[in-house]
């Protein structure tokens, strides 16, 4: 145990997410001592294109410390390590000097379908060498659009950072990535945890342009001494862990970090991550199959781009937005009449084109059956449902690849729905955990890391699964209700992707 740790240290856990920046902070007991939570805005310039600046999520982390200080000054005295987490995939570019040459190119960005098709054509056994389809939301395809169509930017790029990677930049002036987040880069040799020589080739970038590898349980970096002492920590050695990926974040922190383990991750995108002690690869079902944030451990993940942000968006449309958990309850209300359920209107969720099972970014949203009597219930459970159909989806591709999980805890800001948690359930036929407290979600996961990173335990005793609150299991009698709905969710994309042409 280092002496920071036993001094009783106090761990940060930083995720810079996509709708907002979140950090924890917690004793080495893992009681949680301050959350804040500082909102972001994307930018969606053209159709398809999402972007945010990086500077948005450098001054939102200081914003957020700035509010844990406050709220808990004397214990943020005794930071004793921090742990990164962030939205997977985005694109910063950035110059010799390590200024950013423009706005990051987001997970959730379709733009580079045709350099996916060109990087595969570069490199012909692309999706063996890369463990995965090349797809618009990973990291090499964009890179690709910015040297056709912005050259001048991409001449000028001397290295490509993660977004947590950037923040981590910022905070320690040091370059680094760690495993689950740099497989979705598309250059990282997956099975050997190292970057891949010829992937990066395909892209025109080379290893010179890539940040050093860590694994997201070890030391990355210290925090900075002009940092530290801007944060009241002048003279204090605090460890940055590698830290992770979201998803593999908040795996690590509900405790998903053995083979059998899972998480169904109910926020902006919708995921399920399956723990495998193994390389598990299917790239032609849009199997994401990654590093897992602690070594020697692998994980598939299903990744729909649209889950709690459907119900965002409906929820603006009806101008509701303020007030979602009553539209909720009134879903709720129209779904307990199964004459309601059978003739609601069906709801495909792909507001900004899907990945699993489809890559598809040309796919879009669709209401089915619309009818004079259907109001904001009927609109919002349609809403809801299509996101567990579309999870239902994401685990027969997991499924396919032998990594079912056999158990799963589901996180996320959509998990505060009760009524949710059940119809992904009913929709996966999965027995689905709720963890007492589900919203710190990776941020959580993060400060764990960092724990790990500081030697303030070992994985058993960090680990572990948090207590559940209570557990979601499958309703045969609703399962019969929305299969047939669920095969006409189905067909409807058929239907639309045959009719676009
Ligand atoms: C994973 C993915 C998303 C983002 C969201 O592949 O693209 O889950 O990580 O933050």
């Amino acid at each position: 145990m280092s002496d920071n740790a036993s001094a009783g240290g106090v761990f940060l856990g930083l995720d810079i997410g996509t709708s907002s920046i979140k950090a924890v902070l917690i004793d080495e007991g893992q009681t949680l001592l301050a959350e804040v939570s500082i909102p972001l805005s994307l930018s969606r310039p053209r159709p398809l294109w999402s972007e945010q600046d990086p500077a948005d999520w450098a001054n939102g982390v200081q914003e957020a410390v700035a509010g844990i200080r406050r709220n808990r000054p004397e214990a943020f005295a005794r930071l004793s390590g921090i742990g990164l987490s962030g939205q997977m995939h985005g694109a910063v570019l950035l110059d010799g000097a390590d200024k950013v040459l423009r706005p990051a190119i987001l997970w959730n960005d379709g733009r580079s379908f045709a350099e996916c098709a060109e990087l595969e054509r570069r490199l012909p056994n692309f999706r063996q060498r890369a463990g995965n389809i090349a797809m618009p939301g990973f990291t090499a395809p964009k890179l690709l659009w910015v040297a056709q169509h912005e050259p001048d930017v991409f001449k000028a790029t001397r290295r490509v950072l993660l977004p947590k990677d950037y923040v981590r930049l910022t905070l320690s002036g040091e370059h680094v990535s760690e495993m689950s987040d740099a497989s979705g880069t598309l250059w990282l040799d997956i099975a050997r945890r190292r970057w891949d020589d010829d992937l990066l080739g395909a892209t025109g970038l080379s290893i010179a342009n890539m940040p050093r590898l860590v694994e997201g349980s070890a030391l990355s970096a210290n925090l900075s001494p002009a940092i530290a002492s801007q944060w009241g920590l002048a003279g204090r050695t605090v460890p940055i862990a590698g830290g992770a990926g979201d998803n593999a974040a908040a795996a690590v922190g509900v405790g998903a970090v053995a083979a059998g383990q899972g998480l169904v991750s109910l926020g902006t995108s919708g995921v399920i991550f399956a723990v495998t002690d193994r390389f598990a690869a299917l790239p032609e079902r849009t199997l994401h199959a990654f590093c897992h944030a602690l070594p020697g451990r692998w994980h598939g993940m299903a990744v729909m781009l649209s889950a709690a942000a459907s119900l965002a968006w409906i929820a603006g449309i009806l101008g509701r937005k303020g007030d979602i958990d009553r539209l909720v309850a009134e879903a709720e209300a129209f779904a307990r009449s199964a004459d309601n359920v059978a003739s609601a209107p069906v709801f495909l969720p792909y507001l900004s084109g899907e990945r699993t099972p489809y890559n598809d970014p040309a796919a879009t949203g669709l209401f089915a059956g619309l009818r004079a009597e259907h109001g904001a219930d009927a609109l919002a459970f349609a809403v809801m449902e299509g996101v567990a159909f579309s999870f239902a989806d994401g685990l027969d591709v997991i499924d396919a690849a032998g990594a079912k999980p056999t158990s799963t805890m589901i996180v996320g800001g959509g998990a505060r729905s009760v009524f949710w948690g059940h119809m992904i359930a009913d929709a996966t036929g999965l027995t689905i955990d709720l963890a007492e407290s589900a919203d710190a979600g990776a941020a959580m996961g993060a400060a764990r890391l960092a724990m790990l990173a500081a030697g303030a335990g070992d994985e058993a005793t960090i680990c572990t699964r948090p207590a559940v609150s209570r557990s979601f299991t499958p309703h045969a009698d609703r399962a019969a209700l929305s299969g047939p709905r669920l095969r006409r969710y189905r067909a409807l994309y058929q239907a639309e992707k045959a009719a676009r042409g």
